[in-house]
């Protein structure tokens, strides 16, 4: 029997317990005998079954031989980066959902945990209970991969959703999303695009073997999606999606931003809080993969398969992760696209002259268009001489 310890007993942690408690014969039918037999967290919770399984010192968990994994669910880069680094320095895999600390300190900890024949996993960090870090590493592992497209947060993909259905506006949406429980109290990282961006540096990382900082990804949230975008995009047959993308060709180009997205794609379909991301790889061509990038129980799967994991291969490094050597983006202004651009009415002619664009649709005070094809750069350039430009979306 494996024993299991868990850091956090908040909603994946929680979810953890559960998953293991729930499926435990099965998973045994399976060759993984698990067992959960300490939960770290420092609230009490007395009266809640699982107040005997509860530690408050992670010395406990660490100095127990008979622990071989620990699911880390706490979450930040403090805490959770010492705990995780001290189980692995004892030999213990590490197992998490942590898209911050494996954004941060993934390559050490991977290091880490080789120098101390274990493993440090993290499926979970990245589209929740989708599985895409494994099928990475696994079954596109004769693939050269050029290019990762798709939505990875299901907040911003849950408003953008309600404001194309609804014709609401973003601040009432997410309200509503807020009372759902859908959205944080504090909206900043999802809405503001950091969510996405934090979750395609680990996805570029994984890729390029590199160490991919989230920092040095050109970030754009939705805050400034109106229900006026949403009037131009059902009249070009399109919805607006949050779109995380990485392109490997001739170096490595990550964007995160809002996107026209065409009725013919398959993420157009992709709707409510559900991610579904595209993989463009030179053999298999492209593959999609959907689900539920959030939520207890289809995150803590994923933390739990990799507890499976870890246990099935006695602690031994399962999959590949990335170095420390950082990752050096080129300029995601190099890459081609087209560009819807709102303008006012008086100056749409030639906006639509200088940036190529064919149809035009006309509203009560703007007209939008999609211009040719044309790297960022030379859009930006045409842009900045126009005049009456209202805002931009990439197509
Ligand atoms: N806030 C994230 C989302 C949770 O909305 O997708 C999962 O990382």
């Amino acid at each position: 029997m494996a024993e299991i310890a868990v850091f956090g007993y908040g909603t994946v942690g929680s979810g953890v317990v559960e998953v293991i408690d729930r499926n435990a014969e099965l998973m045994k039918s399976r060759g993984v005998d698990m067992h959960v037999k300490y939960v770290l967290d420092i609230r009490d919770f007395s009266g809640d079954p699982i107040s005997s399984r509860i530690v408050n010192d992670v010395d406990v968990i660490l100095n127990d031989p008979e622990i071989s994994v620990v699911c880390e669910t706490m979450g930040g880069a403090t805490f959770a980066y010492e705990y995780s680094r001290k189980a692995l320095e004892k030999g213990i895999s590490v197992c998490t959902s942590n898209k911050e600390l494996v954004e941060a300190k993934g390559a050490e900890l991977m290091k880490t945990a080789r120098e101390h024949g274990c493993s440090y996993m993290f499926e979970a960090s990245v589209g929740g209970g989708i599985p895409l870090i494994r099928t990475i590493n696994d079954a596109l592992t004769a693939e050269r991969i050029d290019r990762i497209y798709g939505i990875l947060n299901g907040t911003t993909n849950y408003i953008l959703t309600k404001m194309d259905e609804c014709g609401a506006g973003f601040d009432e949406v997410l309200k509503e999303a807020q009372e759902l429980g859908y959205a944080e109290k504090d909206p900043t990282a999802d809405v503001e695009g950091h969510d996405a961006c934090r979750k395609i540096a680990i996805l570029a990382s994984l890729v390029s073997g590199k160490c991919a900082e989230w920092k040095d990804i050109d970030t754009e949230g939705i805050t400034n999606i109106d229900t006026e975008d949403f009037r131009f995009a059902k009249e070009l047959g399109c919805s607006i999606k949050l779109i995380a993308m990485c392109d490997f060709n001739d170096g490595c180009r990550a964007i995160v931003s809002p996107r026209m997205i065409t009725a013919d794609s398959p993420l157009n379909s992709v709707k409510g809080v559900f991610n579904g991301v595209l993989i463009h790889s030179d053999m298999l061509d492209d593959s999609m993969y959907y689900g539920r990038g959030a939520g207890k129980l289809a995150t803590a799967s994923a933390v739990v398969a990799d507890a499976f994991e870890c246990v099935r291969f006695d602690g031994k490094e399962v999959g590949r992760g990335w170095s420390e050597e950082k990752l050096v983006f080129a300029d995601a202004d190099d890459m081609k696209g087209r560009f819807f651009v709102r303008v006012d009415n008086a100056n749409a002619d030639a906006a639509a002259a200088a940036l190529g664009a064919s149809d035009k649709i006309k509203h009560e005070n703007e007209t939008g268009m999609v211009s040719a094809e044309m790297n960022g750069k030379e859009f930006k350039k045409k842009l900045s001489g126009l005049s009456g430009v209202v805002k931009f979306i990439r197509f």
